[in-house]
């Protein structure tokens, strides 16, 4: 592994470094199978597991936030099944790493810290992979409570979660106790499965969840 003078994941100086070091041993070049099956056939309005909001969306298109996106391979993906979808980073690195992914969808792209970050308008859907296991877990409190205001009642957190108990990261793994703690003041498990084509990184350890938001704050 190559030296970096930034060993803090909490900041977008640990990130652009890793960017622009060409080490990003998290990054899977492309889009994972059960998330291209899942757009494939549960297009917006057609599956009843996704808020039925239609009437209500200002340009009838449902709206989906990838936070933490890196290279954001996923945008594309959600925007050619008909997603208004916005991808965010913090790093200005891994925004640039986007843009070039994603093609024509680069305007999708922005650059925020999550945190601090409110959609142009209501969500239905925020993508996960490698966020939540990018901040330390005294981080993820916080991480969970800003996914419950983001989503409304029905929504959907859809993505890939990371369990390992390596003290040291990232990636923080989740204990299942745990997640399952953290998650469920605001959300209920709507599936789980083992992910299907991991990376080395992720491998054996990656689960393919998506999670529905109960209840509005
Ligand atoms: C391990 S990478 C994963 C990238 C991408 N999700 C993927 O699956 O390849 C974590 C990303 O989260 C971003 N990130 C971490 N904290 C963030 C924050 N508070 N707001 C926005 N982005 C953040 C980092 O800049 C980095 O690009």
């Amino acid at each position: 592994m190559p030296e970096f003078s930034n060993r803090n994941p909490r900041t977008p100086e640990f990130w652009d470094q890793r960017f622009e070091g060409a080490f990003t041993p998290w990054d899977r070049g492309g889009v994972p199978a059960q998330l291209a099956s899942w757009l494939e056939t549960g297009k917006p309005g057609s599956d009843p597991r996704v808020r039925p909001a239609l009437a209500e969306a200002t340009d009838c298109r449902f709206s989906a936030l990838i936070p933490g996106c890196g290279s954001g391979y996923e945008l594309q993906a959600f925007c050619e099944a008909g997603w208004n979808a916005t991808a965010i980073d913090f790093s200005p690195a891994a925004v640039v790493a986007a843009q070039q992914a994603v093609g024509a969808w680069r305007d999708h792209v922005v650059q925020a810290d999550f945190f601090g970050y409110t959609p142009a308008q209501p969500l239905d859907l925020i993508y996960e992979r490698a966020f939540l296991c990018a901040m330390p877990r005294d981080m993820w409190p916080r991480v969970v409570q800003r996914w419950a205001e983001l989503l409304p009642e029905g929504g959907l957190l859809l993505g890939y979660f990371f369990f390992d108990d390596a003290p040291k990261g990232p990636p923080f793994g989740a204990d299942r106790a745990q997640l399952e703690q953290l998650l469920s003041a605001h959300f209920s498990l709507a599936w789980d499965e083992p992910a299907g084509d991991s990376i080395p990184v992720f491998q054996g350890k990656e689960r393919w969840m998506a999670w529905r938001r109960e209840k509005a704050l």
